[in-house]
């Protein structure tokens, strides 16, 4: 199969009716996006992907108007939130209703759903009769990709098309929002921060970690991992040769490292252009193929934690 980039939404339109996959900007990450209510269609997402089936997929839609037609229950706190973000890097978990098929949720008895801010793919979504599925365009496990090349460096030969809507505005995935015993829980900090979400509906748990009691069945600890060890936290050049080390940081340029093994994600400062340039900075050092990948702490405030969860679940096989 060869895979085309473009721009041609009536091609990926056409692609997605027969029931085949295709590559869909969003403002966070690009999705691998089927049509969420055909089973068949669907488990080719897995398949290509490699992604075990307890791991529910999210489900795009157009607007937020067409949440009720999937979405059982919609209370007012998400409705609130729905309201303020969609469309944008949010997703809400809430009860589904039975037109979402079980391999969607994972069996579960509640969909992920949210409203994308992309031109290209909103008009896709508006000329399509069905909403999409659509986990991040990697292989499982790997750093999300954010932009239509990250897509093709990966799935080559494996989807036919990729719309091109260019490289994500936010770059870190949706932030996953749900109720459970009357509080509102966090289950993936993203694109949307905290601060933000509870300036809306007041106080909220975060529960990203394994051992929460409410998770994301995605929420895995080593996640979004690079193939060269990434560790966190203080920079440590003695014990490496020099040529031999990547850095990741937020504004500091490290005078001893060489240029092109280290990436400043911002050097004014901005955590929003860090996140924006967080994976692709991951993927370019991890092409180096150096013997480790150095990442600084970021400040745990606004997209900063979503930040530091990346790098953390990215650095855990290595144990640092
Ligand atoms: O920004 C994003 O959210 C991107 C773009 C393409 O929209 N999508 C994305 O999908 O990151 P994915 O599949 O890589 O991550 C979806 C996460 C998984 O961790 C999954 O466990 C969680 O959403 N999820 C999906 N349905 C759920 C449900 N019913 N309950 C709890 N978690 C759910
Ligand atoms: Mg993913």
């Amino acid at each position: 199969m060869t895979t085309e980039i473009g721009k041609d939404i009536a091609k990926a339109r056409a692609l997605l009716e027969r029931g085949l996959l295709v590559a869909i900007p969003t403002e966070t990450v690009y999705g691998l996006a089927a049509n969420a209510l055909d089973p068949e269609a669907v488990v080719q997402i897995f398949e290509v992907k490699n992604r075990p089936r307890f791991d529910p997929l999210i489900v795009h839609l157009a607007d937020a108007s067409e949440a009720e037609k999937y979405v059982g229950v919609f209370p007012n706190w998400a409705e609130k939130l729905a309201d303020r973000f969609w469309p944008g890097p949010l997703t809400l978990v809430l009860p589904k209703r039975n037109n979402i098929p079980d391999i969607v949720t994972s069996g579960l008895d509640s969909v992920a759903i949210r409203v994308p801010l992309s031109p290209l793919t909103h008009e896709l979504l508006s000329q399509l009769d069905f909403p999409l599925a659509a986990p991040s365009a990697n292989p499982f496990g790997y750093v999300s990709p954010t932009t239509a090349q990250h897509v093709a460096d990966q799935l080559s030969g494996k989807i036919s098309y990729i719309l091109d809507g260019g490289p994500c505005a936010v770059g870190l995935e949706s932030t996953i929002v749900t109720e459970e015993d009357g509080k509102i829980h966090v289950l993936r900090l993203g694109g949307l921060s905290v601060e933000e979400i509870e300036g809306v509906v007041g106080k909220v748990v975060v529960s990203t970690s394994h051992a929460s009691v409410v998770q994301s069945p995605g929420s895995l600890d080593s996640h979004y991992a690079t193939r060269t060890p990434l560790r966190i936290g203080k920079i440590d050049l003695s014990q490496y040769d020099i040529s031999s080390i990547g850095v990741l940081s937020f504004e500091t340029r490290y005078a001893d490292i060489p240029v092109d093994h280290q990436i400043v994600l911002s050097p004014e400062g901005s955590l929003h252009e860090a996140s924006k340039n967080l994976f692709a900075a991951m993927r370019y050092l991890d092409s180096l193929k150096l013997k480790v990948i150095f990442a600084e702490e970021f400040p745990e405030i606004g997209l900063g934690r979503a930040i530091n969860d990346r790098l953390r679940r990215a650095a855990f096989k290595t144990g640092h």
